[in-house]
């Protein structure tokens, strides 16, 4: 089993609320181990361009609170290459770095998965920390509950007002490739549809729906639709409707980055601190080419290439089946 003395912590990809008390239990659970531990500043970026500094109990104090992520983080193109993971292996060799902590989505993933097959003798754990609530081996990634929360508030807000003047609002909520947010939010805020990626819905349909809700006398009506929804986008679904559904007024509302940012829940502060703590003594057990995540409120090791596994990621069925029957 391979030793390690000191290891690196990294936040990469879109920053996600519960980054921070995870980088501070990575740095005090390490530092009880008596190992050392470097920040890396920006994620792989930092790795390239050399940017990392020694970190001490003190360097993680009062963060627990904070969105973002004191380490910054960043996506990085080059890292994508041969040329600059060389030049990272390098850096990390130079520091005596023979472990990494990253933390993030599946893009991360992806580049710590190949990086580690290239140079095996850096052990290297992976944290999910992504709002988007993607990979698999981990029923919550860290920042999806702040998020979602974030969402909610939001939506509840836009209710009143649709309600008030009866309206129809289409609000377009973060999610590439994930309806993770849409659908929770979906439900918790009772939307009348929502858009998903891994679900089509055809248009047709959606305005059926709407037609039904106000002859069923709804005064209002919110679709989430999200970002990665294959229907072209919020703007050209609400414009399709609009053209058949014409006793609506209809506005549309994206709520882009406001989704990242925020102080953690108590959920992700609890979810951080435990996952931190979990990937270094994963380290310190040997382990490697692994992610630490949550399985019925365990914290459990899956293999890299299995949490990047899309194909097995399914959204819950009992929510997707109850979204049209809770909001007749
Ligand atoms: O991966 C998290 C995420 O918020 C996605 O939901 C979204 O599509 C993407 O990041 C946006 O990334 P950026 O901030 O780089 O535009």
């Amino acid at each position: 089993m391979q030793k390690i003395s000191k290891i690196a912590v990294l936040t990469s990809g879109g920053d996600a609320p519960g980054m921070n008390p995870c980088i501070r239990a990575v740095v005090r659970t390490a530092i009880y181990n008596g190992l050392k531990v470097v920040g890396v500043r920006q994620g792989y970026k930092g790795l390239i361009e050399n940017d990392m500094y020694e970190m001490d109990k003190r360097s993680v104090s009062n963060i627990l609170n904070l969105g973002g992520t004191i380490l910054k983080t960043a996506r990085c193109l080059p890292f994508k290459e041969d040329e600059g993971m060389v030049t990272a292996y390098q850096h990390l060799k130079e520091h005596g770095i023979d472990a990494l902590v990253v933390i993030g989505g599946d893009g991360t993933f992806t580049g710590a998965l190949r990086f580690s097959k290239k140079y095996p003798d850096i052990a290297v754990i992976g944290v999910p920390g992504t709002i988007d609530n993607d990979l698999c081996g981990s029923t919550y990634t860290l920042g999806f509950d702040t998020a979602t929360n974030t969402v909610i508030e939001a939506i509840d807000k836009i209710r009143d007002t649709a309600d008030a003047h009866d309206r129809l609002f289409f609000i377009e909520v973060m999610g590439r490739d994930s309806g993770a947010i849409a659908l929770r939010a979906g439900i918790s805020c009772g939307a009348e549809a929502i858009l998903l990626p891994e679900k089509q819905t055809a248009i047709d349909d959606l305005i059926r729906n709407l037609k039904d809700g106000s002859s069923n006398k709804k005064s209002s009506s919110i679709v989430i639709v999200a970002e990665g929804d294959k229907n072209g986008g919020v703007y050209d679904v609400a414009k399709a409707v609009q053209k058949e559904v014409k006793d609506y007024d209809i506005k549309v509302t994206i709520l882009g980055h406001l989704q990242r940012g925020g102080s953690p829940s108590s959920f992700d502060r609890i979810l951080g601190s435990r996952l931190g703590y979990a990937a270094v003594n994963a380290l310190i057990a040997g382990e490697t080419q692994k992610m630490v995540g949550l399985q019925a409120n365990h914290i459990l090791l899956t293999s890299l290439e299995e949490a990047l596994n899309h194909h097995e990621f399914k959204l819950e069925a009992d929510l997707l089946e109850m979204v049209d029957i809770l909001s007749i």
